[in-house]
């Protein structure tokens, strides 16, 4: 039986891809830092798994904390086997303005989403190697392909994650563990929601035209992606072109975006005008 190892399956596109796994008949290790949404994620995904028989365990662990996250998965190595999948897919955003956001902010960012990622992939490697198989898919994002306004913490975190994956996939072919990263567009999550609350009113409206999928809309495409062992995963036309055409269309994009970030300036400018008359 498969056994997948997830971080953060509590939630989100991690938990939607945990429930599409558990119906294929995987055994499921889900690990994130708040006990109570992971039993809750955990009764979720039993609730769909394919057989009795599978097993899902959740552990507490932060993944910034290496020690944690790699006592995390040795345990579910002894209890679960060597993983045939590691989804890397714990993560934070906290957009805002540049000026106004403190430096522990960037370092949290950093410390999760890419040394959470590192940690995690670190720990599962040697048991991956010794049987010369696995797969390891780390979630990245749209905003790991351009800079986006108002996310200078989190597209460096997801621009440091397709620098990891691009440069560890031919290491580990060698060893028959195949890796794959991933770009979702803009995700209806509690992540997505959380954002939205110090979301820059530029980058609302940067990213208003993009459409919004559902988490399980987002595993699907990676479940395919797996499936198929591609090395880039794209849910999406959007994605799709970002990802191949991202620096000839970037002069284009920060045209527009440029245009956008004037707009607003110059209503608040003139707000500001008609309140001082
Ligand atoms: N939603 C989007 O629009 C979108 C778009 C592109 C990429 N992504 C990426 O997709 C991934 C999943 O995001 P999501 O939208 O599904 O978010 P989500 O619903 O908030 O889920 C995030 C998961 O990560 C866990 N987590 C966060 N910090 C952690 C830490 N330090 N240690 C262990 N677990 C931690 C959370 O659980 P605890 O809080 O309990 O730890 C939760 O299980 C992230 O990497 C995100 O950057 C999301």
């Amino acid at each position: 039986m498969q056994h997948a190892i997830i971080t953060g399956g509590s939630s989100g596109i991690g938990k939607a891809t945990a429930m599409m796994l558990a119906k294929q008949g995987a055994n499921i290790s889900i690990i994130a830092r708040h006990q109570n949404k992971l039993e809750t994620a955990k009764a979720e995904i039993e609730a769909v798994r394919a057989d009795p028989e599978q097993r899902i365990i959740c552990i507490c662990a932060d993944v910034s904390q290496q020690a944690q996250l790699e006592q995390a998965i040795t345990k579910t190595i002894e209890e679960l086997g060597t993983p045939n999948l590691l989804i890397t897919s714990a993560g934070i955003a906290h957009p805002g303005y540049f000026h106004e956001l403190p430096v522990q902010i960037f370092a949290e960012t950093m410390a999760i989403n890419y040394f959470g990622t590192l940690y995690a992939i670190k720990s599962v490697l040697p048991s991956m190697r010794q049987k010369q198989q696995g797969h390891i898919v780390i979630i990245s994002s749209g905003a790991g392909l351009i800079g986006i306004y108002g996310y200078t913490p989190y597209s460096p975190s997801k621009f440091a994650l397709r620098g990891l994956a691009e440069s560890l996939r031919g290491e580990l072919k060698c060893w028959g563990i195949s890796v794959s990263i991933v770009y979702p567009p803009d995700t209806d999550t509690p992540q997505f929601a959380t954002e939205n609350l110090t979301k820059p009113q530029e980058t609302k409206l940067i990213t208003a035209t993009a459409k919004t999928w559902s988490a399980k809309s987002v595993a699907k495409v990676i479940l395919r992606g797996i499936e198929r062992k591609d090395f880039v995963i794209t849910p999406g036309l959007e994605m799709k072109l970002l990802q191949v055409w991202h620096s000839l269309l970037s002069p284009i994009l920060n045209w527009y975006f440029d245009k956008i970030v004037n707009k607003v300036h110059s209503y608040s400018n003139e707000q500001l005008t008609s309140n001082n008359e």
